[in-house]
């Protein structure tokens, strides 16, 4: 059991969001923590899931739990990857070094964020555990060439688009204090201004014609882009609405899932991001079709509250209580959690 100093145990993601937020300074904690505009996407994620109802089963030898995955390429010992986040620098100066190495200590697969305060090829080195890269396709497409192989050849296993950032969503929580962020060093991008607005399928073509390693696209909400994603030929794909950062009132992923799970129909895996809070979360994204989950704000609690160990006990933490919620719906293994969990 994690222990803050005053001795209360943290026994949820909830109980690291508080102990995070009484360490981490205001300014930072409304950029982890914001979402655009409103925030009702960024409230309807955590909802979503909260609102769906599972149903137990009973008189299942749920003795020995088995929450392995296989996902491109990869096997999982838990179907729980680390979104990828660019603000773990600002959280703790080596932030960036820290989560990698404590998702590797926890065994989950860590992502790259484009947008990271260290370069890819370093963070890849300092993990020691399974990474993926992820990309914004940048203005200078020599530059984003270069960074992809420079990804692959530091090991990163799969690339990974993200495709719902034509440009930043309206973040008035994050702007108001932001004058007050230090500046940080972003080495993976060639310039500030690192979105770029003319992306198109055309660049997904050609990225594929020279990516050595699987793509996946992150941000995919609607069934159409979804099915247009299997004919471009991608890996899979990431159900996200970048945790409730970019459009407000986009649907919370939960509700996007099935559709899209129910068009693309085993062709590609689909990961799916956003309000993850509880293993109960994650047994229902799983029930609704995903092949695994990611995690992003959680971990970040964990990075602030004890550096790379807290974003191990923060894994650790979904992954007991993922496997207690397979023992009380009586699935004892991953391949037996289908859409008859729900109510
Ligand atoms: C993000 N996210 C994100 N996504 C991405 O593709 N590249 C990035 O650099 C970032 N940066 C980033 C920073 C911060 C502070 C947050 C909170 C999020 C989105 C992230 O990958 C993921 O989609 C969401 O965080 C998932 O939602 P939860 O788990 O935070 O609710």
């Amino acid at each position: 059991m994690t222990h803050e100093p005053a001795g209360t145990p943290l026994l949820s993601i909830a109980d690291f969001e508080s102990a995070a937020e009484k360490r981490i300074a205001p300014a930072v904690w409304d950029r982890i923590q914001g979402g655009a505009a409103d925030e009702v996407t960024l409230r309807w994620n955590q909802e979503a899931w909260r609102d769906i109802r599972l149903r137990p089963r009973v008189l299942v030898d749920v003795s020995a739990i088995d929450a392995r995955v296989k996902l491109l390429g990869q096997e999982l010992p838990f179907p729980i990857l680390l979104a990828p986040t660019g603000a773990q620098g600002l959280i703790r100066p080596n932030g960036d070094l820290e989560a990698a190495a404590g998702a590797a200590a926890a065994q989950a697969t860590y992502m790259i964020s484009s947008s990271a305060s260290v370069r890819v090829e370093e963070i890849a080195r300092h993990s020691g555990g399974p990474v993926w890269f992820q990309l914004y396709v940048q203005k200078d497409r020599a530059f984003t060439k270069d960074l992809v192989q420079r990804a692959e050849e530091s090991g990163c296993r799969v690339l990974c688009v993200t495709v719902d950032s034509a440009c930043h969503g309206t973040r008035d929580r994050e702007q108001r204090l932001k004058s007050q962020l230090q500046a940080r060093e972003l080495p993976n991008f060639c310039g500030p201004d690192y979105l770029d607005p003319t992306l198109t399928w055309k660049d997904i073509d050609w990225l594929l014609s020279f990516a050595r390693t699987p793509i996946v696209l992150k941000g995919i909400l609607d069934a159409e882009d979804a099915e247009a994603s299997v004919k471009a030929g991608v890996a899979g794909i990431i159900v996200s609405n970048h945790g409730g950062r970019n459009l407000d009132t986009a649907p919370s992923t939960a509700d996007a899932l099935p559709f899209i799970v129910d068009r693309i129909g085993g062709r590609m895996p689909v990961i799916v991001d956003g309000g993850i809070r509880r293993g109960t979360d994650i047994l229902k994204a799983i029930a609704l079709g995903a092949a695994a989950v990611q995690i992003g704000r959680p971990y970040l609690y964990g990075l602030s509250v004890a550096g790379a160990d807290g974003v191990s006990q923060v894994v650790r933490l979904l992954k007991k209580e993922l496997e207690l919620a397979m023992m009380l719906c009586g699935r004892a293994s991953v391949a037996a959690i289908d859409r008859s969990v729900l109510w």
